[in-house]
């Protein structure tokens, strides 16, 4: 079995820390149970390209024992979880190509390693392998039944392909699913993306001036938690109804020309590029911090920074400062990349089950509609959406009303009012 991991010998503490997830993904759990005795993915070649950590092993995991050939690699460089991998292999025998920190030529040499595997199904968590399928590799098309994809950022660009009329094959956003982004980017994200500061800088939230940049379901979670830890908030955003919705929410919102004056902490979550700036570091107070919880590390320009710098030092593990020309320091955590994945461990399992079980469910839709599906950029079936949400209900305890047949005919009626 071909692999390129760190350490084969990290593999025991590796299957602790995938069992300790596990623990906590009763959705993905009750999935396998059924994969294993149904088998619905046998024959079915599986290539991941996930942020591999203990609940992508889980996920892993599940798809093998629904049949499938599962071959996985790392959709960045820097949130792979060595001891998970050693793990993958050894005692799950999953092909798996990922090394923590690993540069740019290893970490497409892995995506190509996974797509040698000529998939079935491609899943992604921000579209490098269709991306890598579409520009280099187009003869893999032919094989593929369709495409997952986990994240907002991978979703804009298969509905730019798709835009275009370049698409190959079909392709599910996973990410648009109400299980998924409602739960995993808000709670998710907020949360981790809190510990990854926190972890990375120890700094005191309560009282000081925390700018979220973006305020879609990330960006909103992220505000919600900081100012529940007594974080005075401060959103900019460049869509009024999401700026209205944060004024609304009790939040001071402002161009980040003007933020940029303000903040103690700024954290970029929009998806695009250079949001903080060469223009925006200019004005900042000595000490600033800045991250990006964005898939890409596009969102700072942390190139722009050096260049304006008369000095860079490594402060501790995750925080680079550099000292302007002013004299003033801005400190970027984890190089500019995802911060609640490089310093932290991304999103807790127990919201990474709902993602994860929308996932397997979704691969198998795939497999039962083989050949039915155009090439297009699909919504995960609402069936599936309501699935995860009821087992994850039965999993937590939570009981819920059902309509009385009296209720349905009202709502179903134009007739009775008043
Ligand atoms: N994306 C964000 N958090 C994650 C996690 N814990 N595992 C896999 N993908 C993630």
């Amino acid at each position: 079995m071909k692999y390129d991991i760190k350490d084969l010998k990290l593999a025991k503490e590796g299957k602790l820390r995938i069992e300790w997830a596990e623990e906590r993904m009763p959705v993905l759990r009750l999935i396998r149970e059924r994969f294993k005795k149904e088998k619905p993915l046998k024959g079915t070649v599986i290539a991941c390209c996930l942020h591999v950590t203990t609940e992508t092993a889980n996920l892993a995991i599940t798809l093998k024992a629904g049949g499938a050939d599962v071959r996985l690699c790392a959709s960045n460089p820097l949130s792979t979880q060595d001891s998970v991998t050693a793990s993958l292999v050894k005692d799950y025998k999953i092909p798996t190509f990922a090394v923590n920190g690993e540069d740019n030529k290893r970490y497409y040499s892995h995506i190509n390693a996974v797509l040698d595997a000529k998939p079935n199904i491609t899943m992604d968590d921000g579209a490098d392998l269709v991306s890598m399928i579409h520009k280099k590799r187009q003869n893999l098309a032919e094989y593929i039944l369709a495409g997952t994809e986990e994240t907002t950022t991978g979703v804009i660009r298969l509905r730019s392909l798709e835009k275009k009329g370049l698409l190959l094959f079909p392709v599910f956003a996973i990410n648009d699913a109400q299980t998924k982004h409602f739960f995993d980017n808000r709670y998710g994200t907020g949360q981790s993306t809190i510990d990854g500061i926190l972890r990375a800088t120890n700094v005191l939230l309560s009282g000081c001036k925390f700018v979220v940049c973006g305020y879609g379901w990330c960006g909103r979670g992220v505000a919600m938690r900081a100012s529940g830890m007594g974080a005075n908030v401060i959103v900019c955003e460049v869509d009024p109804l999401k700026a209205l919705e944060a004024v609304m929410d009790g939040y001071r919102v402002m161009p980040i020309d003007c933020a940029a004056k303000e903040g103690d902490v700024f954290l970029s979550t929009t998806g695009d590029i250079n949001v903080i700036d060469t223009k925006h570091f200019i004005k900042m107070k000595d000490g600033a911090i800045v991250a990006n919880s964005g898939h890409f590390d596009v969102e700072i320009n942390v190139k722009g920074l050096k260049k304006m710098s008369k000095k860079t030092r490594k402060m501790k593990q995750f925080v680079n400062e550099y000292t302007l020309k002013n004299g003033r320091r801005v400190n970027v955590l984890g190089d500019g990349r995802l911060i609640n994945l490089a310093a932290a461990e991304g999103h807790p399992a127990s919201v990474m089950d709902m993602s994860f079980a929308n996932q397997a469910l979704t691969s198998e839709f795939i497999k039962k509609n083989a050949g039915r599906l155009k090439k297009q950029v699909y919504k995960v079936p609402l069936n599936i959406d309501e699935k995860v949400a009821r087992l994850k209900l039965k999993a937590m305890g939570v009981q819920i009303d059902t309509l009385t047949q009296e209720q349905k005919e009202y709502l179903a009626s134009w007739q009775l009012g008043t």
